[in-house]
């Protein structure tokens, strides 16, 4: 018997430095529970599932001001050594469930024990993500019928349910119910269910599996866009990115941008139903595909989340997007949505998987916008970041501690690849990195697939499998920079010919000039050329985006930033010295454009393994400033003085610092060539 003078003992635990006060024979599991401390529990505390594994620490620990010894806790039980016996338990490790507090202890919780563990990302920079999902698994022992006290089974499970911390607001679904009798009969009345709660506290059952479930359950991000579709396979576990897979978007053949696809569904009758039908189709088969190759069923996938930009969320959800076509950009709503993969006739999934719709910022500036500000949370930044995603749409945000400003710029596919003469979508065999020497005007490149650069030994024989079939968006963006440099392409945009150059690959091609890159003809491959045309089609592009943040820069009254961010799948591979020779970026040092990854894609995932980021993002875009680059007068102004390489009037000193440009000019009207 405890001494009723002496105080309870203390009990401290680390990582979280969380203290106090326990009554002697608290269990820890109870105590963690008390202190608010993190530590896992499926079973309810019966001893079996060893999610509540603890590593107690004995000896003297100055720094929290404790001494443990080995008595401090209660001595292995009965059921921690069946445990041990039949499942294994690593040395020096108690089930939090059973072992009591006897004593002044300090107790360490393994990260494999915390619920809400942190997942690390790859980038250095980047903050970890939190593990807080919104589905659980809860083992039950559920009641069995009686006579005397009639009560439905579905009655009895929510009630075991609610007793284990789980409980259930909504009405099971028929299909379940039908399930639930042979399942609970089958199981001896002992399961583990998976209860899904969302962001405004209803929770309903997902499944229910015979007996006890440690498996994790799996959820896949979507990332959404115009023109491909990128999904993560994940473990709703610990975070961990089971398998990615990515298609292009079937939506393409009705149209290559946004604007052309509400056209589209304006025109066509039933236009609207067919992109419908189509994207649909196409999600469901990527997780079917992704789950198929990971060897995960699709009952095991119970989660989902898509980021998009609004005309893709309409078009998925089936909404008309016609009044994202014409001002004012009505959405038919911004919210957040939770919904059911069923009601959407998604394949790949658990029958009553849910499925979260990230908040839209407005008409222009869609959940994809808000994935990255939930991944890159400029609200926090202390200096004023410029966020570039860049997509066939770039989804642009400027902010810092005082307040962001988001606006949307149609840039159409040429980063990807797309209008351009030899473009290519990012794969094995396309050229993604470019040199110009600037004295010989002789090209050398890489290609995706092969470490070498193609002037290295070996490199012909590296590259015997892929070839070299086209430039990707990042080679465009190198080759047009390198051309500039190298000074084969004047400030106006225009390529030189040979005579002006002094390189016989400066081409004549009808009445303008292409640069010659690669002639792969010898080998059977084909001629790769960069195009006047490609030219335009990138300054197009480029001057849309770096109007857009010229705008918010206006918004804020600024005339420069303390740093660029560049995101997407193809921002990420983008030179920040490339792309300020374009001109893509506001100037700022070289070394304070950083790459975020594909952001978009990073905030689906932290939104599919952390509820609580759902409701933050949820009130966070209630505070972005949205700004409207369609009726906003200035943003014609700043689009053509963005045309140039790098810009017609702003100043980029940080560039001049880094890269001398060559004062050339290669427009010849009236026969005469021109130097500036
Ligand atoms: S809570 Fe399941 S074993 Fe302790």
């Amino acid at each position: 018997m405890p001494d009723a003078s002496s105080p309870d003992p203390l009990v401290i635990f680390t990582p979280s430095g969380k203290r106090g006060r326990v009554p002697a024979g608290t269990t820890v599991l109870a105590a963690a529970r008390a202190l608010g401390v993190d530590l896992d529990s499926v079973c309810g505390g019966r001893g079996i599932c060893s999610k509540c594994q603890v590593a107690p620490q004995t000896g003297s620990f100055p720094k929290h001001g404790i001494t443990a010894t080995d008595s401090a806790l209660s001595p292995w039980n009965a059921v921690e050594a069946r445990y041990a016996e039949k499942r294994g338990l690593q040395p020096g490790r108690r089930l939090g469930c059973q072992a009591c507090i006897e004593a002044d202890t300090l107790i360490d919780v393994p990260p494999e024990s915390q619920l809400h563990r942190q997942v690390i990302r790859k980038s250095a920079d980047a903050r970890p993500i939190e593990m807080d999902p919104a589905t659980r698994l809860a083992y039950v022992e559920v009641a069995e019928p009686d006579m005397d006290e009639p009560t439905g089974d579905w009655q009895r499970l929510a009630a075991a349910l609610a007793a284990a911390g789980h409980p259930v607001t909504e009405a099971p679904a028929p299909a379940q119910l039908a399930r639930l009798q042979p399942a609970l009969r089958k199981a001896g009345w002992r399961v583990t269910a998976a209860v899904h709660t969302d962001g405004a506290g209803r929770s309903r059952l997902i499944d229910l599996w015979p007996g006890l479930r440690t498996e994790p359950l799996k959820g896949i991000a979507f990332d959404l866009g115009s023109t491909t579709i990128a999904a993560h396979l994940t473990d709703l576990s610990d975070g961990r990115v089971i398998a990615s897979a990515g298609v292009m978007n079937p939506q393409i053949r009705f149209g290559e941008d946004l604007m052309s696809r509400v056209s589209y569904a304006m025109m066509t009758p039933g236009g609207a139903e067919e992109m419908t039908a189509a994207v649909r189709a196409a999600i469901g088969d990527l997780a079917t595909a992704l789950g198929r190759d990971a060897g995960v069923e699709p009952r095991e996938i119970t989660e989902a989340v898509v980021v998009c930009n609004p005309v893709m969320h309409h078009l998925f959800l089936g909404i008309d997007p016609v009044e994202l076509g014409q001002a004012p950009f009505a959405l038919a709503s911004d919210a957040a949505l939770d919904l059911s993969t069923a009601e959407l006739g998604l394949a790949g999934f658990n029958p009553a998987a849910r499925l979260y719709t990230l908040p839209l910022i407005a008409g222009h500036v869609g959940a994809d916008a808000a994935a990255v500000a939930l991944s890159e949370a400029p609200e926090t930044s202390d200096d004023l970041v410029l966020i570039v995603d860049v997509g066939t749409n770039a989804e642009i945000l400027l902010g810092d501690r005082s307040g962001v400003l988001a606006c949307s710029s149609p840039t159409g596919p040429a980063f990807e690849g797309a209008q351009i003469s030899s473009g290519q979508r990012a794969a094995p065999g396309a050229i993604e990195r470019v040199e110009i020497d600037p004295a010989t005007k002789e090209p050398r490149f890489r290609v995706i697939g092969s470490d070498l650069w193609s002037d290295a030994p070996g490199f012909a024989a590296s590259v015997a499998q892929t070839g070299v079939t086209g430039i990707c968006g990042s080679g465009i963006i190198e080759a047009l920079a390198e051309m500039r440099i190298a000074g084969l392409l004047d400030a106006s945009g225009l390529i030189g010919s040979a005579e002006q150059t002094g390189t016989a690959r400066c081409e004549p091609q009808g009445r303008t000039h292409q640069y010659l890159l690669h002639d792969g003809t010898p080998e059977g491959g084909p001629r790769l050329t960069v195009t006047q045309g490609d030219v335009r089609a990138i300054q197009l592009a480029k001057s849309a985006l770096y109007a857009g943040a010229r705008l918010l820069m206006d918004a804020r009254g600024v005339t420069r930033v303390d740093r660029v961010v560049l995101a997407g799948a193809f921002g990420a591979h983008i030179s920040p010295k490339h792309a300020m020779v374009l001109g893509m970026i506001p100037d700022v040092a070289l070394d304070r454009v950083t790459s975020a990854g594909n952001a978009a894609g990073t905030g689906a995932r932290i939104a599919l393994v952390n509820c609580g980021a759902r409701t933050r993002i949820e009130a966070g875009v209630r505070r972005i400033h949205k700004i409207e680059t369609a009726t906003q007068p200035r943003f014609q102004e700043h689009f053509v003085n963005a045309s140039a390489l790098p810009h017609a009037t702003d100043p980029f000193p940080n560039l001049a610092a880094a890269v001398t440009l060559p004062e050339v000019g290669f427009n010849t009207e009236g026969g005469r060539r021109r130097r500036r």
